[in-house]
């Protein structure tokens, strides 16, 4: 089973268990407006069901559960692009409000930038965040990424039209 030890935890494949703590941590507000609209608000315990099963049990996961103090409370994951932006992984993570701030992302995104290089085909991962969302761009930065453009206006979220900053790295620059 894959494991990568933290400070304060580790990152490990989301197993059956997880959906009552996920249910807790993911429903947030505060998460959700930093976030892709697929993700769900209210997270129900039906939105955990799924995404347990369907993040479960495989060899090489694409998303690993951040696990503090034995709860599942945070993904961190990536989705490989296609057709001719195959070699591109766009990466992607949240964690519950109640550990921001203790350097847990920082810890988390260089390992899982090692773990996509080292076993997936992937040249470029790129990271995009929504206007404001600093904490990101600074787990970003301190992570090795790039701070690459900046869409202006591309997003909408809350009805209101947002810039959206694009982070990326190279498998060349990860030395
Ligand atoms: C963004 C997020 C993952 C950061 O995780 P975290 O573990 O709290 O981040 P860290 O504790 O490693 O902090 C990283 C840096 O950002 C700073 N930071 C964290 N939150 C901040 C905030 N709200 N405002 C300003 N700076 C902040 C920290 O002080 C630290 O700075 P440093 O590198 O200069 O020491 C977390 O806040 C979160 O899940 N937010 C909601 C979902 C989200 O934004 N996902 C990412 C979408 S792109």
């Amino acid at each position: 089973m894959i494991t990568f030890d933290l400070t304060l935890g580790r990152l490990r494949p989301w197993r059956e268990g997880d959906e009552d703590s996920l249910t807790h941590h993911a429903s947030n507000r505060r998460i959700w407006n930093n976030v892709r609209d697929f993700f769900p608000y209210p997270y129900t315990p039906r939105d955990a069901h799924s995404w347990v099963r369907s993040n479960k049990s495989y060899q090489q996961p694409n998303n690993l559960a951040v696990e503090v103090d034995g709860q599942a409370v945070g993904n961190i994951g990536f989705t490989v692009k296609d057709d001719i932006y195959r070699y591109n992984a766009e990466i992607g993570y949240w964690l519950s409000e109640e550990y921001w701030g203790r350097g847990i992302m920082t810890e988390a995104v260089p390992i899982m930038t090692d773990y996509i290089f080292s076993n997936f085909q992937v040249n470029r991962i790129f990271a995009c965040v929504l206007e404001g969302n600093i904490g990101s761009m600074r787990v970003l930065e301190s992570a090795g990424y790039r701070h690459e453009a900046i869409h202006k206006k591309a997003a909408v979220k809350n009805n209101q039209y947002l810039d959206e900053h694009v982070f990326a790295i190279l498998r060349a620059e990860r030395g």
